[in-house]
Order: C-alpha cells, then sequence, then structure tokens
C-alpha cells in the first residue's frame, strides 16, 4: 500500500475527534451505518448518471449495486450520488450544451464530499467526456464504467444499426418508398436493449477513448450492455476502485501525451465519430496536454480504418465487435503504431493488458493491409472559410465530393433551411454546396448536431441522395454524407463563414486539405465592413455564463475557467 488510513482524504470528515468529526459520524450513524462500516476503509464516490428518461443508462440502477458489491468486497465504503444524466435523444437543444456542467458537477461533487476515490457511469455521448473531464480536474483516483452498447436492431430479417438506419428508412419513407407500417416498424425495431447506440457513434467511439487512455478495465468499452460479462466488469470495477486509493494511482500517473496520442490513433482505426475531435481535444486540456487538429489530422493521413462498423464500415455493430476480439483485438492488430508502455487503471501497461488480445474474426476487425479505408476517418480542411479548421469524415461520403467546386446555397438558420429543402420547386441542383451558419458554439448554441444538413427534397425525388454540406455545427456520430462540420471560428463570432453569400462558388480539396469560398479579398472585405455583431441570446442563467466562456470547436468547446493552465488550483474545501 502506498497510503495508510490517516492519509485518507475522507479521514478528515470521519477521524477526527472533534465537534465536527462528531457531527459526520453521528449522521452516518443516521442512516444505519456503524464504525466498521467506514473506520480504516476508503470511501468510493459512484457518479450514476441514470435516470427515468436515459434509455442508454437504464441499466445503471441495477448495475450499480454490483459496483457496490465490488467495493465492499475490497473494503471498501460505497456511497452513491446521481450526476447529470445527458440524455442524448431528449435533452435539447443539444446535449453539447450541457457537457461542461456535468464536468463541473463532477468536479465539484468529487471536492464537496468525503470520498477518496470515484466509479463514474456513463455511456451516453457527452457523459463520457462530461464524467471524466470532470474527474481528471478533481484528480482522484477514479475508474470509468462504460454502460456498453445496446444490442442490434432488428426488422423483416433485416439488421438495424442506431441512427444510420433511422436517417436511411426517413429519406425512404420522404421517397415514399415505404409507408406507415413499414416506418413503425423500424420504431420498435431499432433499439432493442438498454445500452448505447451500438453503431461507431458517439457513445460507442468515446467510450473506446476512455478505454485506450486508461480509464477503463482494459477492453469493458466493448463488452454489450446486455451480456453477463458487463455485469462482472461492474464488480470488478468497485474492487480495482478500492486498490487505486490505496495504490495511490491518480489520474496523471496515466493520463500523458502518448496515452492521448494512442487513444487518437485508435480512433482513426475505428472510424471513429467526428465528436471525438471535440471531446478528445478538451479532455487532453484538462489532462494538460496540448493536443491539437493537425496532430489529429497528421495520424488520420497514416492510420487506416481497421474496423468494419458502421456509418464508416459497411455490415457491423457493436456486438460483433466484441465477438470478434473487442477493443483489445483491435489494438492488437495496431499495436505497431501505439505506445505500449503507457499505463492505466490497474497500474499495469497497454502492452501488458494486450498480451491476450486476439481477433477472431478478420472482416470485422481488419489487418492493417486490408482496411475498410486506406486512410484514417477524419480529415481537418483549412482555408479561407474556416481558418482554424473545420472536420469531414471522407470514409463516409460519396467520393466526388471530395474534390468539388460548386455554388453555395446559404441559411442564417435552421427553420428557413427546413422549409426551403421541403420545397419541391427549390432551384438546386447536385452541384450545390449547402451551407448552414449561426449553428457553432455560440450560435446554436451548443452546437447542435445539425450538420447532417438533410438533402433536398427535390433532389431526393431525382435518386440524390448525397450532396456536400458545410456548417459550423457538429452531427451525430452515426451520421453519414459529404458533410463539412466545425467550420471555426464560427459565423456567430462573425468567423468568415459569416460573409459567404448564396451564389458563392466554394472549393472542398480534400487532398490540398482546403476549404475556400472563390471569392475576391476586396468583396470580401466590403462584406465584413457591413457585418453587425449578433446580439447574445441570453440574459440569465447558465446559458449566459456558456456563452461567456465557451471556447471554439477547434479548441475542444471547453469553458476557458475549466482548462487546466486558467491560472491556478482550486483548493480542497475546509471541513
Ligand atoms: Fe445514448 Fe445514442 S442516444 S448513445
Ligand atoms: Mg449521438
Amino acid at each position: 500500500m502506498a497510503i495508510s488510513y490517516d492519509e485518507l482524504r475522507s479521514a478528515r470528515w470521519f477521524a477526527p475527534d472533534t465537534l465536527k468529526g462528531f457531527g459526520h459520524r453521528s449522521r452516518l450513524r443516521q442512516m444505519g451505518y456503524d464504525p466498521e462500516d467506514w473506520e480504516g476503509k476508503p470511501v468510493i464516490a459512484i457518479l450514476n448518471t441514470w435516470s427515468d428518461i436515459n434509455p442508454c443508462h437504464a441499466h445503471f440502477k441495477d448495475r450499480v449495486a454490483w459496483v457496490k458489491k465490488g467495493i465492499l468486497q475490497a473494503g471498501g465504503f460505497p456511497i452513491e450520488l446521481p450526476a447529470l444524466s445527458l440524455s442524448e435523444n431528449f435533452v435539447k437543444p443539444s446535449t453539447m450544451l450541457y457537457r461542461n456542467l456535468l464536468a463541473m458537477e463532477t468536479e465539484e461533487l468529487l471536492r464537496s464530499h468525503p470520498v477518496d476515490g470515484a466509479v463514474l457511469l456513463g455511456g451516453c455521448d457527452k457523459t463520457t467526456p462530461g464524467l471524466t473531464m470532470g474527474a481528471i480536474s478533481m484528480g482522484l483516483p477514479f475508474v470509468y464504467l462504460p454502460a456498453g452498447p445496446m444490442l442490434r436492431g432488428n426488422y423483416r430479417g433485416e439488421t438495424l444499426g442506431s441512427g444510420a438506419d433511422a436517417w436511411k428508412y426517413w429519406d425512404d419513407r420522404r421517397a415514399g418508398l415505404i409507408g406507415i407500417q413499414e416506418w413503425q416498424e423500424v420504431e420498435s425495431g431499432i433499439a432493442r436493449s438498454y445500452g448505447h447506440c451500438m453503431t461507431m457513434g458517439t457513445a460507442s467511439t468515446m467510450t473506446a477513448i476512455a478505454d485506450v487512455l486508461g480509464m477503463t478495465l482494459p477492453g469493458a468499452s466493448s463488452i454489450p450492455a446486455a451480456d453477463a460479462n458487463h455485469i462482472r466488469m461492474a464488480s470488478a470495477v468497485g474492487r480495482l476502485s478500492v486498490e487505486m486509493v490505496w495504490e495511490g494511482r491518480r489520474p496523471e500517473t496515466f493520463l500523458t501525451r502518448a496515452a492521448f496520442m494512442n487513444a487518437a490513433i485508435a480512433s482513426m482505426a475505428l472510424g471513429c465519430s467526428t465528436n471525438a475531435v471535440i471531446h478528445l481535444i478538451a479532455m487532453a486540456r484538462r489532462a494538460g496536454v496540448n493536443l491539437a487538429l493537425d496532430d489529429l489530422d497528421a495520424l488520420s493521413r497514416e492510420v487506416p480504418v481497421l474496423a468494419n462498423i458502421r456509418p464508416v464500415g459497411e455490415r457491423y455493430l457493436m456486438e460483433d465487435f466484441y465477438y470478434a476480439g473487442g477493443l483489445k483485438g483491435l489494438l492488437k492488430q495496431l499495436a505497431s503504431r501505439l505506445d505500449l508502455a503507457a499505463g492505466n487503471v490497474t497500474g499495469h501497461t497497454l502492452g501488458e493488458a494486450l498480451a491476450d488480445a486476439e481477433v477472431y474474426h478478420e472482416d470485422v476487425i481488419r489487418p492493417l493491409d486490408r482496411p475498410v479505408y486506406r486512410e484514417g476517418s477524419l480529415a481537418v480542411l483549412k482555408g479561407n472559410l474556416a481558418p482554424s479548421g473545420a472536420i469531414i469524415k471522407p470514409a463516409s461520403c460519396d467520393a466526388r465530393f471530395l474534390h468539388h467546386t460548386g455554388p453555395a446555397l446559404v441559411f442564417d438558420d435552421y427553420p428557413s433551411m427546413l422549409e426551403a429543402i421541403n420545397d419541391e420547386q427549390l432551384d438546386v441542383t447536385p452541384d450545390h454546396v449547402l451551407v448552414l451558419r449561426n449553428a457553432g458554439p455560440q450560435g446554436g448554441p451548443g452546437m447542435p448536431e445539425w450538420g447532417m444538413l438533410p438533402v433536398p427534397k427535390k433532389l431526393i425525388n431525382e435518386g440524390c441522395r448525397d450532396i456536400l454540406r458545410i456548417s459550423d455545427a457538429r452531427m451525430s456520430g452515426t451520421s453519414y454524407g459529404a458533410c463539412v462540420l466545425h467550420v471555426s471560428p464560427e459565423a456567430h463570432v462573425m468567423g468568415p463563414l459569416a460573409l459567404l453569400k448564396s451564389n458563392d462558388l466554394v472549393k472542398l480539396d480534400l487532398t490540398a486539405r482546403r476549404l475556400d469560398m472563390l471569392v475576391d479579398d476586396e468583396t470580401l472585405e466590403r462584406r465584413w465592413a457591413a457585418l453587425k455583431p449578433p446580439a447574445p441570446k441570453y440574459g440569465r442563467g447558465y446559458t449566459w455564463m456558456y456563452l461567456k466562456h465557451i471556447k471554439q470547436a477547434h479548441e475542444g468547446c471547453d469553458f476557458d475557467f475549466l482548462e487546466s493552465d486558467f491560472g491556478g488550483t482550486t483548493p480542497e474545501p475546509d471541513i
């Protein structure tokens, strides 16, 4: 053991023979605890993001009992603390507006309570970065317990994938190819168990990133939510959290630059969600690691996509990935590119964690010489439309748009865009570049997942299913299509996207990694001079604070005052 009972943080609450100590102990006794429940034992906070309206975390009410069992087995004292649930489907306008609120809540829950370590229960998109960013900033030993993907969807003998198939069948419905009966069968077949989305969306990407960073039991992120292995993993996480406290195994011992580079490499090989870029940068900055868009673009050029999981892959889903060897199998294929000395919650190295890794199905987890896509899943574009960068997922769009010049069709807000794209007389061709602005971190606000702008109905009717689209919004990790996202700086803060007008020519050149409007500087100067800054949308409350402190997409969208280099540390509370 690296530390003794007297050194436990919780002992400051419970051990002193003082009036304060008496107050804390008498209140534990009020709940039915005896001194043997807490004396000499690390207190482990279990941050539970269960809620009645979060289907991805529906099993956490039960799973937390298994975590507690593990903590008790290892001689710890579990306390469950409810935390903001952030259900991707139901929280509006976007869970991204609240990721940093969850991070703040996590950090302050851990700081203000008598706890020595933590288990974090999350999985639905923003919960992974939210919980881990806060816990990294607090710095106590913690383990992340990923919710696990839900089971595959089913519809008339077909497999259904979260998100991607909803849009596919919605387009079929808009085109009159299926009716209400079929649509309702899709509705009841697409999400068949608790757990997060089972495509390689943001949830699967972010839990895998937490795994590669060493914050979960190695490989835990691939276990399906409904698999009994998930229950056993929960107990093991409980036991491990107690060991971590005694060993003083804090996040800074393994959250190094090497770990973040490993996570970025694995993300590319997974065909990750575009959202990963924002969260990974924000998480790294919390750990004091400077990861930039250019690092990710450089890795993307070198690392091929190996996971044949939708939406980048053609057939498979997370359940198939697990049976094929899961994340550990994928990391084994990638081992030559990884820093195997990177550590994790177990105190062992990544290399040791991969000793028993196998790939059982090489069509699901491809070898390096037979990738799903020869480059990584993301590319970073820069140019006079996005001086600080924008993102595209080349692997999931029609290749003809990767080098394309076409006239812009620009919309300033989502409702007017929706009205136009549903107009069957709209003057639009497959060469047009559809643009939505004022949907960024400030403009949305909260950078809603509007970036997979719907293909205009007129083009759908003509059989066209892809078109080049540009926005300062994000898109769901399960989305696909030629969508340029995260244009930075966003239009709302007077980024050059605000200067674009309909019928200007826009040029995308993937090889050169460029995104430009073909408008001369003099014209742009004139437009700039006529531009007026928009009025702030909120005058009070959390959103007011959000608008004052949110950073741009290329910087990870954290609040400036939460980043590790903001200007000092937060002291421990006086007791
Ligand atoms: Fe929760 Fe997709 S809705 S992960
Ligand atoms: Mg999502």
